[in-house]
């Protein structure tokens, strides 16, 4: 059944060629957008929906979540913000937590976080494994992660678990962890950070994953400075997330690279870091993708518009520079082109905003601004 939804007072469709159109209509045929343009030409359809002067742009991709897990870290938080300083070693109490769950509790988890993601506009969501960290606890989180998401990363490189030496459990993520996790998954991950995996430890997992077929993606530069960019540029991963620190190299070469930078705003506020240099990137030339990096730890938040109206506010992006990023960036970042914009042929992901305008996201910081979202042509609210 196609329906034709018009009335839209600005519809952002991250295609070079339609641009930001006034007064425009969109026709969904199923799954899929199957015509753009302005309102005087739009076709006709099955249904109408009038959104009466409202924005309309691509449902929101968030490319880098972490939310297979279990447990809760509010003190932690509460620590930090008294003043200790984040470190990568709480990954650890939410394995605990995780591996004690059921396997309908973990989906259970999962399902809740993706519905409150959805409901604020994000049609596309990424997840990753990295609180199982045992071959059977990583392929169960993969498994679930694969029922729920779009798309699914293999962290089991997160962290060395408490106890383990670190080349042993880099030797057991390599070998047979990464042969349980395989099929569930697109990606593979690493922590290449002080206190997680070291640049040679990093290097031997994304070969690895590289030779199993897998995508590859790094976290990097989260807490200071260190080899993960250059990396993730060497090894051609489709993004390298967080990208806090970065020295003039490592912006020089993701600007000349297809590696996605991917910020994580909510993350760097959480724990206390500066925010990650995106104008310097983007004045590089880089591509850069904003994504929520929900997770217990150290950004719980699903609110990809807190990503944005941060990006605008703080980090110096415009408002459609950050709206790109958090869309078509986003996904970029998972090197898809059938989502992240509204043309025919896209996949049917339409985020309505309670708005005239995507400047809103900026101007009306903290205001929920969703007011209708639809999926794959599926109307969700
Ligand atoms: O992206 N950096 C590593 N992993 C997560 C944090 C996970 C946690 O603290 O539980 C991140 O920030």
């Amino acid at each position: 059944m196609a329906v034709l939804i018009t009335g839209i007072g600005e519809l952002t469709t991250n295609d070079p060629e339609l641009g930001k159109l006034r007064d425009a209509a969109l026709v969904l045929d199923g799954e899929t957008v199957a015509w753009a343009g302005p309102a005087a030409q739009a076709p006709d359809a099955d249904e109408r929906v009038d959104v009466e002067g409202r924005a309309v742009l691509p449902g929101w991709v968030d490319s880098h979540t972490h939310l297979v897990f279990a447990g809760d870290r509010t003190a932690e938080f509460e620590a930090r913000m008294a003043g200790q300083a984040y470190a990568a070693g709480g990954i650890a109490v939410t394995v605990d937590a995780t591996r004690a769950a059921s396997d309908e509790q973990l989906a259970a988890n999962l399902r809740r976080h993706v519905e409150e993601a959805a409901a604020q506009g994000t049609t596309c969501l990424e997840t990753k494994t990295g609180y199982g960290l045992t071959v059977a606890d990583e392929a169960r989180s993969a498994r679930i992660a694969g029922e729920v998401a779009d798309e699914v990363t293999f962290l089991g490189a997160h962290l060395v678990p408490p106890g383990a030496d670190a080349e042993s459990y880099v030797d057991l993520v390599c070998g047979e962890m990464l042969d349980a996790v395989a099929p569930h998954v697109r990606w593979a991950d690493v922590f290449c950070e002080t206190g997680a995996f070291d640049e040679a430890q990093s290097a031997r997992v994304l070969k690895a994953a590289a030779e199993r077929g897998l995508g590859l993606r790094v976290h990097g530069n989260q807490l200071g400075e260190g080899p993960g960019v250059r990396l993730a540029v060497e090894l051609d991963a489709a993004s390298v997330d967080h990208c806090t620190y970065l020295s003039d190299a490592d912006v020089e070469a993701l600007a000349s690279s297809n590696t996605v930078a991917t910020v994580l705003p909510a993350c760097d506020l959480s724990t206390r870091q500066s925010l990650a240099p995106a104008r310097r990137l983007l004045d590089a030339g880089a591509t850069v993708a904003l994504a929520s990096n929900a997770n217990p730890g150290s950004s719980y938040t699903t609110s990809m518009a807190f990503c944005v109206t941060t990006a605008v506010l703080q980090m110096r992006m415009t408002v459609d520079e950050a709206v790109w990023s958090a869309t078509a960036g986003g996904a970029r970042a998972l090197r898809r082109d059938d989502f992240g914009y509204l043309r025919p042929g896209a996949r049917a992901d339409v985020h309505v905003l309670d708005a005239p305008s995507t400047t809103h996201l900026a101007y009306r910081p903290g205001v929920p601004l969703t007011h209708a979202v639809w999926r794959k042509g599926a109307k969700l609210r």
